[in-house]
């Protein structure tokens, strides 16, 4: 009796002690990277498919990089810095607004927006606004109400036409939000406010992707690509999976009651 319940005891050690240090100190490293969340200002719990930071490149599609500099979440997209001012999962859209025109409208080189549909689209809440660099002013007629800012360029000095409708020297194409555009066409809004407000950029994941992570995540997995032809993967504490689901952890099995302190709490909205 005495004996049986000693070897019970010993038994009982042996599988806290050897089962639980192995399943909760060697999770595999893609797994761990591909489960934090990129987080940066107010931007938290963003996963999969974007990468960067603390979320290695197998992490998310190649063209979803986004960096945090100085507490600001940036994108580049064709050269061009974005801030990125909010993120939405369920609509699968970013919102951006161009790092150069940020809070001025006066920037050093004058580049047109160009996104690259392969990589993101825009939705239909956007409008394209022109800025006219170096316009004639003269001739326009008085009823015209126009949107004249000053800008000193390269020490050159130059207005600033909003949606112009004579030819100027130089011009851009900014999208905005239709609604924010509208604001500024009714003088409720300044330029500057419009295009801090930026637009919204949808980004591409396929059904079967959105699908192959919800099932990844739900099997305490967590999503990314194979590093070399951006194709989905599954990674669980154990490595890439197979089958795109995770199994279970083997040392839970035997300690049910631990189960709660061992999975994580994950979301994916
Ligand atoms: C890195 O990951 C941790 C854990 O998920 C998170 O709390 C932190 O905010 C992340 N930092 C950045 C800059 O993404
Ligand atoms: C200002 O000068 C830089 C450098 O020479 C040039 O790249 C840029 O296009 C100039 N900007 C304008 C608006 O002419
Ligand atoms: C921007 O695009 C407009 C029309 O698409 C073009 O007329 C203009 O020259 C472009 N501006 C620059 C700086 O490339
Ligand atoms: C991009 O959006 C437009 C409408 O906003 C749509 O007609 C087009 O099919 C979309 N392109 C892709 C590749 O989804
Ligand atoms: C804005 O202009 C770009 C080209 O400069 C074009 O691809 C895009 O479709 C335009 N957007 C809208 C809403 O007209
Ligand atoms: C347009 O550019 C030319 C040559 O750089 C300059 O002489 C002219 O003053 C500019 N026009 C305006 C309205 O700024
Ligand atoms: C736009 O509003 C500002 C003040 O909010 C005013 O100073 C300016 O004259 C207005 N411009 C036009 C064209 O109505
Ligand atoms: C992507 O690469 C992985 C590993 O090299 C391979 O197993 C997988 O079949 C590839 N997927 C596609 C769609 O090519």
């Amino acid at each position: 009796m005495y004996n049986s319940s000693c070897s019970c005891f010993i038994l009982f050690v042996l599988l806290v002690q050897i089962t639980i240090p192995t399943c909760v100190c060697s999770d595999d490293a893609r797994y761990t990277s591909c489960d934090n969340e990129f987080a940066c200002g107010s931007l938290t719990l963003i996963k999969y498919p974007f990468w960067g930071v603390n979320r290695s490149n197998y992490c998310g599609k190649q063209t979803y990089k986004l960096d945090c500099v100085n507490n600001i979440p940036v994108i580049e997209i064709n050269s061009l810095n974005y801030r990125v001012n909010e993120f939405n999962y369920y609509s699968h859209t970013i919102t951006v607004a161009r790092m150069d025109y940020w809070g001025e409208i006066c920037p050093s080189r004058l580049v047109n927006t160009t996104i690259d549909f392969a990589v993101f689209n825009y939705t239909s809440a956007t409008r394209n606004l022109t800025l006219g660099y170096g316009c004639p002013l003269n001739p326009h007629p008085p009823e015209v109400t126009v949107l004249e800012y000053l800008c000193t360029i390269n020490n050159t000095k130059t207005n600033v036409i909003y949606d112009p409708s004579m030819s100027c020297n130089r011009s851009v194409v900014v999208p905005a939000f239709r609604n924010v555009a509208s604001d500024l066409d009714q003088n409720r809004t300044s330029l500057v406010d419009a295009l801090r407000k930026g637009f919204a950029l949808k980004w591409y994941v396929t059904n079967e992707e959105s699908e192959q992570c919800k099932s990844c995540i739900i099997s305490d997995g967590s999503c990314g690509v194979h590093p070399n032809n951006d194709s989905f993967v599954c990674y669980c504490y154990n490595g890439p999976s197979l089958g795109g689901v995770c199994d279970k952890r083997r040392g839970i099995l035997l300690f049910p009651r631990l189960l709660p302190f061992m999975h994580a709490k994950r979301r994916f909205n």
